[in-house]
């Protein structure tokens, strides 16, 4: 499996063409499943792009659900990994990896609150019936840590990546593979869930943004240790 999250990281690395000085706002999709209520007035918005065609583009196929998972889910995923990715030390050094101050494990048995909320998160994300990746994939960011810009292995991994973020904030970053101009923010809180699928997945690199850039709409989103829990499907 190490080979598989080896080629599934790395690739094409984008130059970032910054932020546009007017912002423009992202209506929020409706949350469904596992996610607190869709009528919030007060949601945050947690996509942005300043071009209403690129999220045009992105329509159905980026979701961010805020508050996923709860605090003590949280604290169930953390029990189980915390004792496996303590033995392994943050790899800082791989000057040509696409991500920077990690370790990772796969992890295929899980127990069985953990595995409730992996089903939660299969359900959310993936049609019934779609071949997974027996494996769940997770990703342990230290503070320092960040990943570059990459599109996922289309060998190995499928149409869709969905992952929940534990310990951390972040910010997600989409750009285009054809226009970097196009590009797209995800606030990616503590404790939600992002999907990205299609020509999300396929289209635009993903990346994690270091702590010092760490900001999503002019707002400073400070990066500590961060762990993920992805969930992907095979490719067909
Ligand atoms: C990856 C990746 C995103 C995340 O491992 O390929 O993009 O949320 N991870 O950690
Ligand atoms: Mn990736």
């Amino acid at each position: 499996m190490r080979a598989l999250f080896t080629v599934c990281k790395r690739l094409s690395e984008k130059a970032f063409v910054g932020p546009s000085p007017i912002p423009s706002w992202v209506p929020r999709r409706p949350r469904s499943a596992g996610g607190v209520p869709a009528c919030n007035p007060a949601a945050r918005r947690l996509v942005f792009s300043p071009l209403s065609e690129v999220l045009e583009k992105l329509r159905g196929q980026v979701e961010v659900r805020e508050n996923f998972i709860s605090e003590e889910e949280e604290r169930a995923l953390l029990r189980e990994l915390e004792p496996g990715l303590k033995k392994k030390r943050y790899e800082f050094d791989h000057w040509d990896d696409a991500i920077h101050g990690y370790r990772e494990t796969e992890r295929l048995r899980w127990g069985p609150e953990c595995e409730a909320v992996l089903e939660r998160i299969r359900s959310a994300a993936f049609p019934q019936g779609s071949q997974l990746l027996g494996p769940v994939h997770v990703l342990d960011l230290d503070q320092k840590g960040y990943i570059k810009a990459h599109i996922d292995s289309v060998k190995f991994c499928g149409s869709t990546i969905a992952g929940v973020s534990l310990l951390s904030d972040s910010v997600m970053r989409l750009v285009s593979e054809d226009k970097v101009e196009h590009w797209a923010d995800l606030l990616l809180l503590r404790r939600s869930l992002y999907i990205i699928r299609d020509r999300a997945r396929y289209k635009f690199t993903h990346e994690v943004l270091k702590d010092e850039d760490s900001f999503f709409l002019g707002e400073r989103i400070p990066r500590e240790r961060r762990i993920s829990v992805i969930c992907r499907n095979l490719p067909t």
